[in-house]
């Protein structure tokens, strides 16, 4: 039996994440914050474990990985939404808490996780296309978005046997955009799938696919996939 744990499951990413392991066969423990999330994204996909757990709690990490036990791949797509905008605007503190909302508390689970992790096991983290482009306006959300890929290659070869990747999307239709009023939002991603060599934004399934590539195959490691419609061609 293959054990999943996706913190992030009860949305977006980490939902279509956790839906394709458990049509795979996997048990999938799915971790977030908000009890009525997790509750809808079980409703949405019965069979997933729900655990209402904040990943930078690293207690409550504990707890729940010694509940689990063994992980077999572990998953991390959480995220808050701040650190966007240009650099001369952008408040220091409002940066500091987009480290707080993402990158700590991913830092956190992987170090709570790393000894529960069964010898073959992998884990699959989430940057973002801002890490690795030059868009006006993403020095803070880019460089938390390196942040997080800069576990990568590291990891990769520090944990072996186990597996360390990462995806990097671009614009995904996932909540992570529910700041927007619906019609900005449709306008924005309208105007972004023009530009795209596949003229579409990406949906949370898109991603969650090469998620599951890489956490499942047994021959890639310190790999990061862009899955952005080429928006890192664009830039
Ligand atoms: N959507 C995009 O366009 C896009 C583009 C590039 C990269 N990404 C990245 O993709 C990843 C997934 O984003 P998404 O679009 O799927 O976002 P989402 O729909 O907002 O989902 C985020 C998930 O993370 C959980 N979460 C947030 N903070 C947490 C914490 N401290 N502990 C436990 N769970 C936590 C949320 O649940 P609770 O709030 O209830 O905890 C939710 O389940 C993120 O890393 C994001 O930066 C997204």
């Amino acid at each position: 039996m293959i054990t999943a744990l996706v913190i992030g499951g009860s949305s977006g990413i980490g939902l279509a994440t956790a839906a394709r392991l458990h049509a795979a066969g996997d048990t999938v423990h799915i971790a977030g914050r908000d009890a009525a999330r997790l509750q809808a994204a079980v409703d949405e996909q019965p069979g997933l474990v729900p655990h209402r757990l904040d990943a930078a709690d690293a207690p409550a990490l504990v707890s729940l990985l010694n509940e689990l036990e063994t992980v077999d791949r572990l998953v991390v797509t959480l995220s808050g939404n701040t650190g966007a905008g240009t650099f001369v605007d952008l408040d220091i503190d409002v940066l500091r808490t987009a480290f707080e909302e993402k990158f700590w508390p991913t830092v956190t689970a992987v170090k709570s996780a790393v000894k529960h992790l069964s010898g073959h096991g992998s884990i699959t983290l989430v940057g973002a296309v801002t890490a690795r482009t030059g868009m006006p306006g993403t020095a803070g959300i880019g460089s938390l978005n390196a942040a997080v890929e800069g576990l990568v290659a590291p990891l990769a070869a520090e944990l072996a046997l186990i597996r360390v990747n990462a995806v990097s999307p671009g614009y995904v239709d996932t909540p992570w955009w529910n700041m927007l009023p619906d019609a900005d939002r449709r306008a924005l991603f309208d105007s972004v799938a023009a530009g795209l060599p596949t003229r579409r934004i990406a949906t949370a399934d898109d991603v969650a696919q090469a998620i599951v590539l890489l956490a499942t195959n047994p021959s890639m490691t310190g790999t990061i996939v862009e899955v952005d419609g080429g928006a890192h061609l664009t830039a």
